[in-house]
């Protein structure tokens, strides 16, 4: 009887490592200390012995179900542990860092809500546009030299191509609104040139009109001097307008800042004039207004075209613009 228990044992040790789940560990248990397990059929021959035998075998008996017990709370134990690990819903997961919005977009939601305060509808234009709306519409007639201030990205499809300058739009929403208005178009525009610190073959604009009975040179540099202090959250910010050409303003002006990266000493950034040109201008040529079939003899107005990047730049201290592009996020990160 000795002999049979130790083989139960034997078998019950061997089996105890190939249990991988716990239907198996059941039919384990069932197997060797079930009710008609081994170990309680063993059992039955118990009363065949004498007192002595009884005695003696009892207490091996005793040891070798001690034996199986344990290695049955043993698997158990293994086998909750591997199923809490599995199944525990509860653990923590790993934490998703989530992305942000790139400094430009960023700005831009700044810029809107500072037009928007001082009356300005907002707009965002098309990429593509025809060469009509580009060129033809703003006094810039074919083969009229002052084309090339504009190196184009034409499309394959012809008279299409990628908007150079957001003063595509002029002439569009000018026939949306009824005048007087005023409206800002902010969108990514496209040039074909070679870059550099100050420029990017892609960048932004952000294009203001205001037409109506008040709409001249004072208002728009007011206009111009409110938003600088505004984005910049800065008093007495000196701003340079100085004379300029565009063909669809008339008079044009330019408009520079001083440079943050020199402090107006000179620089590679500023081309060491100490100050970095943000914007062009000027009162709308009439031309213009006669393509929105705006009445010039009751109405006139500004624009302004501002780069965007070089505002960022300028009020956060970057020193190229083609950083915006890199998609370096040690870079993008710090915003
Ligand atoms: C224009 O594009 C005119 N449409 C602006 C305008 C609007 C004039 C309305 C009159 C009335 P310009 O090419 O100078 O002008 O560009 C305007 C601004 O865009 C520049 O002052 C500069 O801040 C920015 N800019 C121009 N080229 C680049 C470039 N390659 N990279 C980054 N910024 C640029």
């Amino acid at each position: 009887m000795k002999e049979k228990l130790d083989s139960i044992l034997r078998e019950a040790q061997q089996i105890y490592y190939q249990i991988k789940n716990s239907d198996e560990l059941e039919n384990f248990r069932i197997k060797f200390l079930g009710r008609n397990g081994l170990l309680s059929q063993l059992s039955e021959n118990f009363k065949h012995l004498t007192e002595e035998e009884k005695k003696e075998i009892g207490k091996y008996f005793n040891f070798v179900k001690q034996e199986i017990l344990k290695l049955y709370s043993e698997k158990k134990e293994l086998l909750t542990k591997k199923e809490k690990i599995i199944f525990d819903f509860s653990h923590p997961g790993s934490q998703i860092k989530l992305g942000k919005k790139h400094i430009i977009n960023q700005e831009i939601e700044t810029i809107q809500k500072i037009f928007f305060t001082l009356g300005f509808n907002i707009e965002e234009g098309r990429e593509i546009v025809t060469e009509n709306e580009n060129f033809d519409s703003l006094n810039i007639l074919a083969n009229h030299p002052s084309r090339d201030l504009w190196d184009t990205f034409w499309l394959n499809k012809k008279s299409y191509l990628l908007r150079t300058h957001t003063s595509a739009h002029q002439v569009e929403y000018l026939k949306k609104y009824n005048v007087p208005t005023k409206f800002v178009i902010i969108g990514k525009v496209y040039r074909h040139e070679a870059t550099d610190q100050r420029h990017e073959m892609q960048f932004h604009q952000i294009e203001g009109v205001s037409v109506g009975n008040g709409s001249n040179l004072g208002e728009l540099k007011s206009v111009l001097k409110i938003f600088f202090e505004n984005y910049f959250e800065k008093k007495n910010l000196e701003i340079i307008f100085r004379t300029s050409y565009f063909p669809f303003t008339e008079p044009s002006l330019e408009i520079d800042l001083v440079c943050i990266i020199c402090n107006g000493r000179g620089c590679n950034l500023c081309k060491k004039s100490g100050y970095l040109e943000v914007a062009g201008a000027g009162m709308i040529h009439p031309f213009v207004l006669q393509q929105a079939k705006i009445d010039i003899k009751k109405y006139y107005g500004y624009a302004f075209g501002l780069g965007l990047e070089r505002l960022i730049m300028l009020k956060y201290d970057i020193p190229d613009v083609r950083l915006f592009n890199s998609l370096d996020l040690r870079f993008i990160n710090q915003f």
